[in-house]
């Protein structure tokens, strides 16, 4: 048997590990017997050569086997999971996981925190008050089978191998590549126990997947990643050139979402085109529904009838957090407008520079250890292709501390382009499913 050494040796010549190696290696990066230098090495040769399908198979087994996992079989559910690689005003999550919940699906969703520009799942939900995200993996068991859902961070013991590299590819700039990526995202749903996942890669200017080039390079690793363990995937290619929704913050998400599922008729139209199609994928591969028309049906229905919205708010109290302490405690945060600073039609909202003004404001982190705003955040009154005049209101803005308003709000207007000619017959947000 060949040592780590030989093999990292094999590995900057450009050779292939078998899938026993790839596994000999994640156990020892786990119990300490790789080194972080051995580690950050085979990093640097993977980008630099790129994983086979084979490899990253191996290692996405490797690293979800790397420590505690959930049970498959949920109350008789079938479990199907969504996964996004990230974006601005992204909140999908919070409305998804409830409606798939309410229409016979178990949803063990298992979120990550901001990464880079784009927000977490995890910050979100924190910004309720007393809302835990770190219950144990037998505590989410019972939520599962309880209540088809529950909304959790990666605890400890959930692929350990995945947060060990993670941090190292972080360190030494090996975050970007595609077989490093794919065995993260899919080392956590893997110990999910799920029968199913549908993946919403984002593409545009807010997302980690500038064009459609890299995003397609990315969703056939994800999906030939899914096929060799047998898990049935459905990627779904979404937009992200603008903020997703009215609101890009945490607290301010959460609000969106909430309302949002109330009434449907309040929810953004991209927001509700991408979180219906999301769940109708669910539902498709749990085997709930048998055709797009029948999904779409019992979507609107868990939607209409605030069932989803119920779940929601049982979530949130079956987790610990408050609703209406929320709500009191936010309520007198301070906020200013954001008024145009011309007359036109709006035709763009960088959502780059709305996530960097966010971050500034507090909303995000710069660094792990960073304490998080949870209100700092922007509301949007008007969209892309809108007209608007000088003066008029354009957003409103938040944050704990009124001396960082003046800033957040110059951020803001710079990512509203106001053009004088009239906007362009625009794509749909979804661009593409593959079943
Ligand atoms: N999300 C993850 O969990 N891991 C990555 O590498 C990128 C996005």
């Amino acid at each position: 048997m060949k040592s780590i050494k030989e093999l990292l040796n094999d590995k900057r010549q450009g050779a292939a590990w078998a899938p026993a190696d790839v596994e000999r290696f994640v156990r020892g990066v786990v119990h300490g017997e790789v080194s972080a230098a051995q580690a950050g090495a085979f990093l640097m040769a993977a980008c630099i050569h790129d994983l086979t399908d084979a490899e990253t198979a191996a290692l996405t087994t490797a690293m979800a086997r790397s420590g505690g996992h959930l049970e498959r079989g949920s109350g008789g559910r079938p479990a199907v999971d969504k996964h996004s690689t990230g974006g601005v005003g992204d909140k999908v999550s919070l409305l998804l996981a409830p409606l798939a919940a309410a229409c016979g699906l178990a949803v063990p969703m298992i979120s990550g925190r901001g990464l880079g520009h784009t927000g977490g799942t995890v910050d979100k939900l924190e910004s309720i008050r007393g809302f835990r995200m770190d219950l144990p993996l037998t505590e989410l068991a019972q939520l599962l089978h309880a209540d088809g859902m529950f909304m959790a961070a990666q605890s400890p013991d959930l692929a350990p191998a995945d947060r060990i590299l993670y941090a190292l590819r972080d360190v030494t700039g090996t975050v970007e590549n595609v077989g490093l990526i794919t065995a993260s995202i899919l080392s956590k749903k893997f110990a999910e126990g799920l029968d199913g996942l549908v993946m919403d890669i984002k593409v545009g200017s807010g997302a980690f997947m500038k064009d459609s080039a890299q995003a397609e390079r990315l969703a056939t690793s994800i999906k030939r990643t899914c096929d060799a363990a047998g898990l049935p995937c459905t990627i779904v290619c979404t937009r992200m050139d603008r903020p997703l929704g009215a609101a890009v913050g945490n607290w301010v998400e959460v609000v969106e979402a909430e309302v949002a599922l109330q009434d449907p008729s309040y929810a953004h139209p991209d927001l509700h085109l991408v979180t219906s199609t999301l769940v109708e994928e669910m539902l498709l591969l749990g085997g709930i529904c048998a055709t797009e028309d029948e999904a779409a049906d019992r979507v609107h229905q868990a939607w209409s009838s605030q069932a989803a919205w119920k779940i929601f708010h049982r979530m949130i109290e079956r987790q610990g957090g408050s609703w209406s302490d929320s709500i009191a405690h936010y309520a007198a945060t301070p906020q200013a407008v954001v008024e145009a600073t011309g007359s036109g039609v709006i035709a763009a909202i960088d959502p780059m520079a709305v996530a960097q003004a966010v971050l500034q404001a507090g909303g995000g982190r710069r660094v792990e250890t960073d304490r998080i705003d949870p209100v700092a955040g922007v509301v949007f009154q008007v969209d892309v292709g809108d007209e608007v005049t000088r003066g008029q209101p354009l957003a409103t803005v938040h944050a704990e501390q009124a001396s960082v308003l003046p800033d957040l709000a110059a951020g803001i207007q710079a990512a509203v382009h106001i053009a004088t000619a009239p906007a362009e017959q625009e794509p749909s947000v979804i661009l593409d499913v593959w079943r």
